[in-house]
């Protein structure tokens, strides 16, 4: 397989704008829509039972997809007619008011910390179906405001306004606040990266989420890379790489790689859970 190297757009503002282009909406691709309705049926077949679906998302390490991927999942939820509530609980890097160009405060770290209704801080209607509870201020305890009986007493109480709620984490290989989430959430998809998520970091993970009693449900992949598909697939992956070239330019570092043409394809799949 070809060495690819991924050159980062450098300045905040402006990966932002290019990671925007990522979100699910009247533009996206066949073949991405596909993508996400496949995680929204697995995740339905997973939690199974009446009443409120409530799970988080975390990754081994950093960058890896995870708010992207789970706003996509609570917008692709709330297009179905399914109420969402997305809240926001990676306190440390809080990026879902960004991506949606709103005020992240107040917040998640407000309510936690008792000094806001939660009434007062939710964003209602961000996009149809969809509200969300921003991460609020950067408060210098995350994971022991995360394991404050507040955080069940807010989940619990949500539950009975929605059909879904979805929390964004940290990654459980360097900080535990996913397993504190996933203990008041019916459980935790783990976020892999094609050609990025270390091996290691995934063992790790999962090793923290099963010591915290946590139920794992199962795998996101995402970003995968087309090595020279054939077909009706192929004709999806590569008009869905070509229209987020503009993110990440891939340069090959030996002769294959030119064959494979392999550009990052922005699709998520689940992987059978536990
Ligand atoms: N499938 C994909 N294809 C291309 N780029 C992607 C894909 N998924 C995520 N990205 C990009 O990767 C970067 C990190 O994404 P994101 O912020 O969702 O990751 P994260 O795991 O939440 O990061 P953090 O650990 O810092 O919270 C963003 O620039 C985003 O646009
Ligand atoms: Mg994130």
């Amino acid at each position: 397989m070809s060495i690819l190297k991924k050159k980062k757009i450098s300045d905040p503002e402006q990966s932002f704008t290019a990671q925007r282009r990522l979100l699910l909406g009247p533009n996206s691709s066949f073949y991405i829509q596909e993508a996400y309705n496949t995680l929204r049926t697995n995740i339905r077949f997973a939690i199974p039972g009446e009443g409120c679906k409530r799970l988080c998302l975390t990754s081994g390490l950093a960058s890896e997809g995870k708010s992207t991927t789970i706003l996509n999942l609570a917008i692709s939820f709330a297009e179905t007619g399914s109420k969402v509530l997305l809240i926001d609980g990676d306190m440390r890097r809080p990026s879902q008011a960004r991506l949606l160009i709103e005020k992240a405060s107040p917040g998640l770290s407000n309510i936690l910390a008792g000094l806001c209704d939660v009434e007062e801080a939710i964003r209602k209607g961000v996009r149809p179906n969809l509200d969300v509870l921003f991460a609020g201020e950067v408060p210098p305890n995350p994971l022991e405001l995360l394991g404050n009986a507040r955080m069940k007493q807010l989940i619990d109480t949500m539950s009975e306004h929605y059909d879904y709620i979805l929390v964004d984490t940290p990654p459980v290989s360097i900080v535990s606040d996913a397993c504190e989430v996933a203990n008041v959430t019916d459980g935790v998809l783990f976020l892999v990266r094609q050609n990025e998520t270390e091996k290691d970091a995934v063992i790790r993970g999962v090793k923290q989420l099963e010591l915290s009693n946590s139920r794992l449900l199962g795998f996101v992949l995402n970003g995968i890379i087309d090595e020279g598909g054939k077909g009706y697939k192929y004709r999806y992956r590569y008009r869905y790489r070509y229209k987020y070239r503009s993110k990440y330019a891939y340069v090959a570092t030996n002769k294959k790689s030119s064959s494979a043409k392999s550009e990052a394809a922005n699709s998520n799949k689940t992987k059978g859970g536990k």
